[in-house]
């Protein structure tokens, strides 16, 4: 939030049902939350009414260079190795210059897993070396500007924070 401006717009991608989408906003930014089930996405209006959008990490609802912060927790987790390639780089592509994305994804300690909701759903948690996220950041030109392991919280997950050049 530090790196963010007052009143700056800072979206949460794969909100879920909004839990942080309400706490951005209540620390005064302007922060719109996607997702892509719409299950969650109405769980996550009544939290934060008037602040969710529903869409895709791999193509994002929103205007180049138009977000000053991008806050991402336990949903880039769900993508392949090609498809988080194609979020990181939507993730750069609607950072302002300058603008910070902070991305909490399943470490290698947390492991992989497939859980099955019916014969034909199944979601899928990819767990990856911290080397691996901060590459795939690298190669979509994001700066690199912190990463490390939370080794206490569920999954021991990776922590990156990136920022587009300025
Ligand atoms: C484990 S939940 C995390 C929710 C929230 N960020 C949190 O920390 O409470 C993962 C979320 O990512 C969303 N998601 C998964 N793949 C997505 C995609 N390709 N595009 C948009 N949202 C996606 C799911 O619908 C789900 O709401």
């Amino acid at each position: 939030v530090g790196a963010v401006p007052a009143h700056g717009l800072v979206v949460d991608l794969g909100c879920g049902p909004g839990r942080e989408v309400e706490q951005l906003a209540a620390r005064g930014l302007a922060a719109v939350g996607v997702d892509l089930s719409a299950g969650m996405l109405r769980l996550a209006a009544r939290r934060a009414p008037g602040r969710v959008v529903g869409g895709d990490l791999r193509a994002l609802p929103l205007r180049d260079g138009t977000c000053d912060g991008v806050w991402s927790s336990y949903a880039l987790l769900h993508l392949s190795d090609a498809d988080l390639a194609v979020a990181l780089g939507e993730v750069r592509r609607v950072l302002r210059p300058g603008g910070t994305a902070v991305l909490v994804l399943a470490s290698q300690r947390g492991g992989c897993e497939q859980v099955a909701y019916a014969p034909e759903h199944a979601r899928v948690f990819h767990a990856r070396p911290v080397e691996t996220v901060t590459g795939l950041c690298r190669a979509a030109g994001l700066q690199v500007e912190h990463a490390d392991t939370l080794e206490q919280a569920w999954r021991s997950p990776v922590r990156v924070r990136v920022r587009r050049a300025g």
